[in-house]
């Protein structure tokens, strides 16, 4: 039956999430857990979660974050913090305001995306026929880029994503931030 979990695994990975997911538990080492909370609970700004699904919980108006768990926690750094964007567009529909957005699912009619000028993003589905273009995002910034993030929260937050990517269990230092 290794086929069968074979096709299944596929078929999930070929599913973009595009809901939010709420799952309500989570176990792992205690540094994970610390992470995990402001991942989801932080106040500082919109947490985590807000735009990203992990641990079966979050909204997935970002990139899904267990496909970089392996980055050493310096580069996970610099990708929070950093003002430039790679998959962000700007959306301009053919009446109304343009608006910063992430795509997470499209066919030949019909895109759905996040809105991301939204608090908290709004996924919209669109007609292609609604949009006039989808251009390079140039004024979108990743919210935590201007968030006083402390070393210590960074590195419990970064603790929980590698734990969840692949059960990395030896936790991350703020000194090596
Ligand atoms: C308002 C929504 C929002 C919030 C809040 C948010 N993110 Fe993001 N995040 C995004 C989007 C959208 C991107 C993709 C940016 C781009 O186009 O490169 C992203 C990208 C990232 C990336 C790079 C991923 C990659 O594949 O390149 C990391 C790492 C990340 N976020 C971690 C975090 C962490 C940790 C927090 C909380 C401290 C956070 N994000 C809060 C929306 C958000």
């Amino acid at each position: 039956m290794i086929w069968l979990a074979v096709l299944l695994f596929q078929a999930a990975a070929g599913t973009p999430q595009t809901e939010p997911a709420q799952a309500t538990t989570f176990s792992g080492p205690p540094q994970a857990q610390r992470g995990y909370k402001l991942f989801f609970e932080s106040t500082k700004g919109q947490p985590c979660g807000a735009c990203h699904v992990l641990a079966g919980r979050g909204t997935p108006a970002g990139p899904d974050l267990k496909a970089v768990a392996r980055l050493p926690a310096r580069a996970f750094v610099m990708a929070i913090k950093s003002t430039r964007t790679q998959y962000v567009q700007k959306v301009e529909p053919k009446t109304g305001d343009p608006f910063p957005a992430m795509k997470v699912k499209e066919d030949d009619k019909v895109v759905e995306l996040y809105d991301l000028s939204k608090t908290p993003p709004e996924l919209r589905k669109m007609e292609k026929a609604e949009i006039g273009s989808m251009k390079d995002n140039d004024s979108w910034k990743h919210p935590p880029s201007s968030l006083e993030y402390t070393n210590e929260e960074l590195a419990d937050v970064i603790a929980f994503i590698k734990w969840v990517g692949y059960r990395h269990s030896a936790g991350v230092k703020a000194s090596e931030l």
